[in-house]
């Protein structure tokens, strides 16, 4: 048999015994026999050199080619039986049922946001926002909170290093008499979101309709009502001519989408040094019925003061206005029946996952 009749024999050999490889193992064993450096293809390549000189194109041309067809046979063969072998080797059942995912939930603090955000939105308000570092002034003095208000006490209020220089820009009117020019008011945890009421007027001529929820903070002792920190949310609406029955209104319309439509609201006079008149809202339903009480009390709200327009930059004589805040904390304990604040940050799941 001439060199080149014993090409095509040898690739249907190595061919065959390729296919016939049931394991990456055999695989080897049969590259070694045919390709390898003492295999049967390498023997025949070898010959070449001795063929007499007018053989040797064509042959090494035959020789390279079946060369290259057989590595990449070896190649094909390789990866088929390295997917064979990282499949399962159990049968699979196709009948088992698939594996759940434990899907997450949103707080229920977050919830009641939500919820709250969505309603107010659809009457036309916009969600805005402030820092929870604030300064004295957007936090008290521009809301006509007196220098010996008892919330200005360092008891009573977290305020941060007077040493420390402050990063906040300070945009409060500079001939503001309560704010003495070119001074940094000191820096605190915002003891409430009404703070937002002064940063949106500052920047924003009436009418205004914000709502802001947010984080607040107070040094109070954590017990079943109370928690160094919580959340408000706090509404302001400016315009010509707004009265108290406006905010009557708006937060029964809240209040009831909120609660349900069995939900009575209960106005009661109070003070806040921001309002004129000022009001605490008390609500009461079944839900309160639940919690052994006729009437809970609510939120804090008011007709804005002049004051306070006056110190933002409003003329008193063209604007009114309401405003309102309420803590989120106790929203939601009355309507999943809560009766532990602490509950909402202590984040058990089996605690989270009931809401
Ligand atoms: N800031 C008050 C608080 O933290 C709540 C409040 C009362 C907000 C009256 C208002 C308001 O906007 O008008 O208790």
């Amino acid at each position: 048999m001439s060199f080149v009749e014993e090409i095509e024999p040898l690739k249907e050999g190595a061919l065959t015994e390729l296919k016939a490889a049931s394991d990456l193992a055999a695989l080897e064993q049969v590259r070694v026999r045919f390709l390898g450096s003492h295999g049967k293809f390498t023997a025949l390549m070898k010959q070449l050199g001795s063929l007499p000189k007018e053989e040797k194109p064509v042959a090494g041309r035959l020789v390279n080619q079946v060369k290259v067809e057989l590595e990449a046979a070896l190649a094909d063969r390789k990866s088929e039986l390295e997917l064979k072998a990282s499949l399962p080797k159990e049968p699979t059942d196709f009948t088992l049922p698939g594996r759940r995912r434990p899907l997450g939930k949103t707080h229920p603090l977050t919830q009641v946001t939500e919820d709250i955000v969505r309603i107010f939105r659809r009457i036309g308000f916009v969600v805005a926002d402030g820092p929870e570092i604030e300064n004295e002034w957007y936090c008290f003095d521009a809301l006509n909170t007196p220098a010996d208000h008892p919330a200005r006490d360092t008891q009573d209020t977290f305020y941060l290093n007077a040493g420390q220089a402050s990063s906040l820009p300070r945009s409060a009117p500079q001939s503001s008499q309560l704010q003495p020019a070119g001074k940094m008011p000191p820096r605190l945890l915002r003891t409430h979101t009404s703070s937002v009421q002064i940063r949106v007027m500052e920047k924003q001529q009436p009418p205004v309709r914000i709502i802001a929820p947010g984080r607040v903070y107070r040094r109070d002792n954590a017990d079943a009502t109370h928690n160094p920190t919580f959340q408000q949310i706090e509404g302001l609406y400016v315009d010509r001519g707004v009265t108290v029955g406006d905010l009557k209104g708006t937060v029964e319309h809240v209040f009831k989408e909120l609660l349900g439509d069995e939900v009575k609201l209960r106005f009661r006079p109070h003070y806040f040094s921001y309002t004129e008149p000022s009001y605490e809202i008390d609500f009461s339903s079944s839900l309160t019925r639940r919690m052994g009480k006729d009437w809970l009390e609510l939120a804090g709200c008011g007709m804005v003061h002049p004051q306070v327009f006056e110190n933002v930059g409003y003329d008193p004589e063209i604007w009114s206005g309401w405003a309102f805040g309420f803590g989120i904390e106790r929203i939601a304990m009355i309507r999943y029946g809560i009766n532990d604040i602490r509950l909402f940050y202590e984040n058990d799941v089996r605690f989270l996952r009931q809401f």
